[in-house]
């Protein structure tokens, strides 16, 4: 293990999709971790909330701006005034189905988005002194989408070429080379994560386990794509958040670091521990089980995503902390504590309905 960890609770740390579900359990993380200052940014889309960042609203070591990462007079005037130590770049349009439905959008804030940020960021590292040079760090956020799909052995490592199928993975791996080529190009102090599926409080209900929580309390079906075969690795949102904080204070610029939960399971076999949690915590002897029903499939549904952690264990330190049982429980049991949060986009925002079938 690098034993020259960076103090990265001493700068400033911007975080761009800090509104976004994985961005703003990070603030929250890091405010709570006692950094000395956070500035969050989010061009408040139709997945960002500040109801994420309530909890670390009114600390004065945070800032929100509104502000999208393409703009990048706006972001050259943010890091010339906040002087960043870290950024975390999470900013990002997420949902496969909605990039089946409308790959521009996702071209435009994912690589055109990290573009303009890694050029703002360029600029402010080429005219920082040396110190805040020594300090920088640029922590680029992806999935482990961009590796393809897996048949049903083996794992994605770091040295797995990428092979992108959605327009949401393609749009996110552009932007990964592009992040790169900024590290070898220009010498940016860029380190690279690519993580797998996250789950926890606060996602967006378009996304599998929010899905199908809204949907069941609401005595609604549950939909599964295809056979219910199709394989994740479930990572707790808070372990994610962890890595990225160990990456920016113990990782190497230029290195990339998968992160997984090493929670392997079909999508039947999640929706069935999902679905007994809520059968447990709830009264009544509803099985909300008996709501899976199975629809057709995602158009080039990835079959399987497994990550091996390995290089971040070794050489970083971090592993995943919260059993994947227990941290389901505690997710049902936030969506149940938590319900106008889900009702207050469900009821206008996103009303629960498929999307994704490239129509
Ligand atoms: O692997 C990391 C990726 O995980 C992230 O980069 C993405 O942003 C994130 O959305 C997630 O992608 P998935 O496509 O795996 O997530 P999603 O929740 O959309 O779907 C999980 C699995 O469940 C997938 O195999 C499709 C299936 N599914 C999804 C929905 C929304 C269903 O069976 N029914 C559904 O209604």
């Amino acid at each position: 293990m690098n034993d020259t960890a960076r103090s990265e609770y001493s700068g400033t740390a911007v975080v761009t999709g800090a509104a976004g579900f994985i961005g703003s359990a990070l603030v929250r993380r890091l405010i709570a971790q006692g950094a000395t200052r956070v500035v969050s940014v989010d061009a408040l889309s139709y997945a960002g909330d500040v109801a994420r960042l309530a909890a670390v609203a009114d600390d004065p070591r945070h800032r929100f701006i509104e502000l999208d990462v393409r703009d990048q007079g706006a972001l050259t005037e943010l890091f010339a005034a906040e002087r960043p130590a870290t950024i975390y770049h999470l900013a990002a349009e997420t949902h496969v189905d909605r990039s089946i439905d409308g790959p521009e959008a996702f071209l435009q804030a994912n690589t055109v988005g990290t573009l303009r940020l890694l050029e703002a960021a360029r600029s402010y590292y080429s005219a920082a002194s040396d110190s805040e040079r020594a300090g920088f760090r640029f922590v680029d956020v992806s999935t482990d989408e961009v590796y393809g799909s897996l048949g049903s052995t083996g794992a994605f490592t770091e040295a797995s070429p990428f092979d992108p199928r959605s327009p949401y993975s393609a749009s996110k791996a552009a932007a990964d080379h592009m992040a790169a080529a900024y590290f070898h190009t220009f010498g940016l102090p860029v380190m690279i994560t690519h993580a797998s599926n996250n789950y926890g409080p606060f996602q967006f209900p378009e996304k599998l386990i929010p899905l199908a929580l809204t949907r069941a309390l609401a005595g609604a079906t549950v939909p599964l794509y295809g056979d219910g075969g199709n394989v994740r690795d479930w990572l707790h949102v808070d372990d994610h958040a962890d890595a990225l904080i160990r990456v920016a204070q113990r990782g190497a610029p230029g290195e990339v670091y998968l992160v997984g939960g090493g929670n392997e399971r079909s999508n039947r076999e999640l929706l069935d521990t999902l679905l007994s949690a809520l059968n447990d915590l709830t009264p009544g002897d509803i099985d909300h089980r008996d709501l899976i029903t199975l629809v057709s499939d995602r158009p080039g549904h990835d079959f399987r995503y497994a990550v091996d952690s390995g290089k971040i264990e070794r050489e970083l330190g971090w592993r995943p902390s919260v059993p994947f049982e227990k941290g389901i429980k505690a997710t049902v049991a936030w969506y149940l504590a938590n319900r106008q949060w889900t009702d207050s986009i469900s009821d206008g925002r996103y009303r629960l309905e498929r999307l994704g079938q490239g129509r």
